[in-house]
């Protein structure tokens, strides 16, 4: 990115692209069938050809996999099946030269049950590591201490496995302990896996559950808003609480303030991944709040619904004031593509969002696939995700994480074992980045100039916003001599430029055409035109909306 461009005092990271990698399946190095650091690092000349600035991984470290790597056994070491701390020392290195940067995922409100902290814990109630964790006696009928739930299914609660009579806190898998961020020991633990990355070379940190931390010191029970019926999915049950006593509670953003302190000397962003559903709750992360900024984690989830979908990304980017980060897709939901309406109509909607997500204040990340129109994979063997296999096979979260398609080779090229992690449907040539890199009008090379905007034209994220014109489902905004039109509607939309013009994108091919001085912006579509003349000069002259859908 063009860091010259950036307004004094605007932090580095505002404007830039990133790109999410679920390190499992983005691409095998050493045929074990499981993605690794090596992988990425092979890929490095891709992604940096395709325009981005920051990579996400999620996590590597030591893990007994129950939840794809989110139950952590060790916090600074590299899981064998990902490579060794050498590898991870070369990814940085290699993005480095490349002037690229890597977030790292994580992962404070729990650990692994396998962790030393926890293997401690349970082995000795005296031990100082007892009360890392979050142990409470039964209630009076024996039963768990609360009414929490998990998000994964059942009781927030489990026995202590070594017969204390007390039950440990987990809000996801029995096998991730809540860890108690009250026992300032904690602070200190994690003051020292910030700083051992940070001194790696890491440049930030997605922090999972950031909304999770700290619990009600009298774990009392969260008010319950529904009737919970059998056969539930878990995340209707979660729903059907209140989460006041166990997340969001106003201690958490305090913990951030000091992590700031830690990270700060390296200017290292904290990108906080807060499941929270309005805006006031949001903000209190990312305004003063320790955090840079957080996903706008609704957009991930929101199927095509237009006008929801606008005035969420207007309220945040009015709110959020640059703490934003947005994305179509990540490896917890359904992809954009899938969820937009699948084939040719979800990719085109997703590039429409996606290019009004480039210009808007914050960082903006690409979900691995993304670029390549990936809809939901098919899977053909066993699935993977807790959520299916520990809730007799609710609907999960593997059709997110299928292997990259690379080639139409065996496995798509992703691994040269017989099979992946994760075993998936093959997908055509014209899916996978050989049949897309480098090929005039694919979604690859359409990704490459939609995130070269950002490069090219700086403008775009860094001049005041200015909204134009806004309808239920259509924005024309102004950033400096550039407009974005973003036409969400099913229907064109009617545009007049008064003054020179150039198209400087469109998100798919032929989405905007005219004559005279009108142009028609076909449904489904974002446009970027700017004022410029060649030289460089703004060109004078306001636009008007001319008849907005027809
Ligand atoms: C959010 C992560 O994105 C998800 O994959 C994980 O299962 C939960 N947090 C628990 O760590």
């Amino acid at each position: 990115m063009d860091r010259s461009a950036l307004p004094a005092g605007r932090a580095w990271w505002r404007g830039a692209t990133g790109y999410e990698i679920y390190i499992r399946s983005f691409l095998d190095s050493d045929g074990d069938g499981m993605g690794d650091l090596a992988g990425i690092t092979a890929k490095l000349d891709v992604l940096d050809r395709l325009g981005v600035d920051v990579l996400w991984i999620t996590p590597f470290y030591p893990s007994p996999g129950k939840d794809q790597g989110y139950d952590v056994a060790d916090y600074i070491g590299i899981d064998p099946a990902f490579g060794t701390l050498d590898d991870f020392d070369q990814l940085v290195q290699a993005a480095t030269d490349r002037g690229m940067r890597i977030f790292v995922d994580i992962v404070p409100n729990h650990s692994s049950d396998q962790h030393p902290w926890f293997q401690h814990a349970i082995a000795d109630e005296d031990s100082p590591y007892r009360d890392y964790y979050l142990f409470r006696p039964a209630a009076a009928n024996g039963g768990p201490p609360n009414n929490w739930v998990s998000h994964f299914g059942g009781p927030a609660w489990t026995l202590d496995p070594a017969g204390s009579g007390e039950y440990y806190c987990h809000l996801f898998l029995s096998e991730q302990p809540d860890l108690n961020w009250a026992n300032p020991a904690v602070m200190e633990e994690f003051r020292e896996i910030l700083t051992f990355w940070c001194e790696r070379g890491v440049d930030g940190f997605r922090i999972d559950v950031a909304h999770g931390l700290t619990k009600d010191p009298e774990f009392r029970n969260n008010p319950q808003v529904r009737e919970v019926t059998p056969g539930m999915h878990p995340k209707d049950v979660f729903a059907s609480f209140d989460h006041v006593h166990d997340l969001h509670r106003p201690e958490t953003t305090k913990i951030f303030e000091t992590w700031r302190t830690v990270v700060e000397p390296y200017d290292a962003v904290l990108l906080g991944e807060m499941d929270v559903r309005n805006i006031e709750r949001f903000t209190e992360y990312v305004g003063g709040g320790g955090l840079d900024a957080g996903f706008v984690l609704k957009l991930a989830s929101s199927r095509w619904e237009p006008a929801t979908i606008l005035s969420d990304l207007l309220t945040y980017e009015r709110a959020a004031l640059g703490g934003a980060a947005w994305a179509v897709s990540n490896h917890d939901q359904p992809r954009a593509v899938s969820r937009y309406g699948d084939g040719q109509v979800g990719a085109r909607r997703a590039a429409a969002v996606t290019t009004l997500m480039l210009a808007l204040d914050g960082i903006t990340f690409l979900y691995q696939g993304d670029e390549l129109g990936l809809p939901d994979a098919v899977l053909t063997g066993v699935a993977m995700d807790p959520v299916s296999t520990r809730n007799g096979g609710a609907a999960g979260r593997d059709c997110a994480r299928g292997p990259v398609p690379w080639d139409s080779t065996a496995v798509n090229g992703f691994t040269t074992a017989p099979v992946a992690w994760l075993e998936t449907a093959p997908l055509p040539e014209s899916l996978t980045a050989q049949g897309q890199i480098g090929e005039a009008g694919s979604t690859w090379e359409r990704y490459r100039a939609m995130l070269d905007l950002r490069r090219r034209l700086p403008d775009l994220w860094s001049e005041p916003f200015e909204i134009f014109d806004r309808q239920a489902t259509s924005l024309v905004i102004f950033r400096g001599p550039l407009t974005v039109i973003a036409n969400l509607d099913d229907k064109a939309f009617e545009f007049v430029p008064e003054g020179e013009f150039h198209i400087e994108f469109e998100s798919h091919a032929g989405a905007v055409g005219g004559d005279g001085g009108h142009l028609r912006i076909e449904p489904e579509a974002t446009i970027v035109l700017s004022r410029r003349e060649p030289d460089g000069h703004a060109l004078a002259g306001l636009a008007e909306v001319a008849h907005g859908h027809r």
